[in-house]
């Protein structure tokens, strides 16, 4: 069998430096988590990273599907790169992720950007030395989006954007086809990792010092189901919390028909599990809840939602929210109005519906303007600015754990608290990556500020 890492770096390294390499992701946790692990593949081979797309031999952009304004985004930046490319002859261009597994794309980029050398779907990352060999040695693109059943191979080493905050997928695809979502359609049927596999990563990330552990999963509450000794969700963060380290754990997403109050109570035992949920609720409409195939009503997910809150009382929740779903009524936002009021989020993210091609919705009526959809996304971004600008008042007074990820102007740091809400406070850049007690003093309607206390 050829080896294509060394057949591609044989003819790179004819040039007395290593070739470098520049990659972008879009989109969710999961696909940047994805770029991780091509980076690491590629300077396994032999590649230096480069975050200065003049300098590179290789330009990947690992793309996202969701919404249509994503897919625009990369046609737009591939198309710059023509340039690029006429400079610089050696240049090689890739195109992989979500929307790179959809035969449109392919067509799409063949058609109007042919200088594009490599197109490769979300099951096809670990065939890029093969793709690159291929690149270089026949004409035209080298295109690969087979639905591989094998997933990346656990031995290559991801390289990581940060130091101290790592992301650890758990499971990968979905099977819950909500009526709006490509995502089961580019990324496949949902498969767990190992729980050996993922204890194994925490163990060795708590042990090079990381602070955080975001584990990822389309819907994490499905993990281990399909394992041949299948173990919950719940188990698994019990024995991650079990991993000696000064680390706290994060998770997402959660779908709110899987979240059991075993789970629940297993976030409130485990002292490394964050005290939030992110629980997509993508609308408060039983009517709609039904159009988009959730599975769940109003009522259920406000249950869960009043558990935690019952052991809890402070638990904090985060949401996704699509608003203007295919006939979407006013009376039927109204309801998404009223679940946000009831639960009162510290932070939402909302987005208009996209027409995904090939999905259910994709051929719903629709007959909501586009201006009314712009209304209503104001209007809830509105009530949501009241609703946590008076919640984070609630801190006020109160010490939170901060975990600093970035510097601000002005000799302010800022990070993330336990629940999930950015913390700024006077700091020198000494204290990024570190979890510092920080005494909260003021409350904006997007963060919180305090003073950081020794001790
Ligand atoms: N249009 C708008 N938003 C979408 N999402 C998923 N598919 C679409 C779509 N077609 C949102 C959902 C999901 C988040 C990651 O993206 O809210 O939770
Ligand atoms: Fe898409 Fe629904 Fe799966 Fe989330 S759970 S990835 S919204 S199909």
């Amino acid at each position: 069998m050829t080896d294509y890492k060394k057949a591609t770096m044989d003819i790179l390294s004819k040039k007395a430096e290593p070739p470098l390499c520049f990659l972008h992701s879009f989109g969710c946790q999961q696909n940047v988590s994805d770029g991780e692990k091509i980076l690491g593949l590629l300077c396994e081979m032999g590649y230096g990273v480069t975050q200065d797309i003049t300098a590179a031999d290789l330009i990947i952009y690992n793309t996202c599907a969701v919404r249509e304004g994503a897919e625009l985004k990369v046609y737009s930046l591939v198309g710059n790169l023509k340039n690029l490319k006429k400079k610089k002859p050696g240049l090689m261009i890739g195109v992989c992720g979500c929307m790179a597994q959809q035969e449109k794309t392919v067509e799409n980029l063949k058609r109007s950007y042919p200088y594009v050398d490599i197109i490769f779907g979300t099951f096809a990352l670990g065939e890029l030395p093969r793709l690159l060999y291929k690149a270089l040695t026949e004409k035209g693109t080298a295109v690969d989006i087979s639905e591989y059943k094998a997933d990346f191979p656990e031995d290559i080493r991801p390289v990581r954007n940060s130091g101290f905050s790592a992301s650890v997928p758990v499971m990968y695809g979905c099977n819950n086809f909500c009526s709006y979502c490509i995502v089961p359609y580019v990324r496949g049927r949902e498969r767990s990792r190992s729980p050996e596999a993922v204890l194994s990563e925490v163990k060795e990330l708590a042990g090079q010092g990381y602070k955080e552990i975001m584990l990822l999963g389309q819907n994490v509450n499905s993990y281990g189901k399909t394992l041949d000794e299948p173990i919950s969700f719940s188990e698994l963060l019990r024995r991650i919390n079990g991993i000696d380290g000064d680390f706290r754990v994060r998770f997402m997403s959660s779908h709110p028909k899987d979240v059991t109050k075993e789970l629940i109570d297993m976030i409130i035992d485990c002292e490394k599990i964050c005290k939030h949920l992110h629980l997509p609720l993508q609308s408060g409409s039983d009517r709609i809840l039904e159009a988009m195939n959730r599975r769940y009503t109003s009522e259920k997910y406000l249950e869960t939602v009043e558990y935690a809150r019952s052991r809890i009382p402070d638990f904090s929740f985060s949401t996704d929210i699509i608003v203007g779903f295919p006939n979407e009524t006013a009376e039927d936002f109204e309801a998404t109005l009223n679940v946000v009021r009831k639960v009162r989020y510290d932070n939402i993210f909302s987005f208009i519906y996209s027409k995904r091609t090939g999905t259910k919705a994709a051929v719903m009526e629709d007959a909501t303007p586009e201006e009314e959809k712009k209304e209503r996304i104001q209007r809830l971004l509105d009530i949501q600015r009241e609703i946590s600008s008076d919640g984070f008042k609630r801190f006020i007074g109160r010490t939170l754990t901060v975990l600093f990820d970035s510097a601000d102007e002005d000799g302010y740091c800022s990070g993330k608290s336990d629940e999930f809400i950015i913390v700024k406070a006077k700091a020198d850049t000494s204290v990024i990556g570190s979890f510092q007690r920080v005494k909260i003093t003021k409350a904006f309607n997007w963060a919180l500020e305090g003073e950081i206390i020794n001790g």
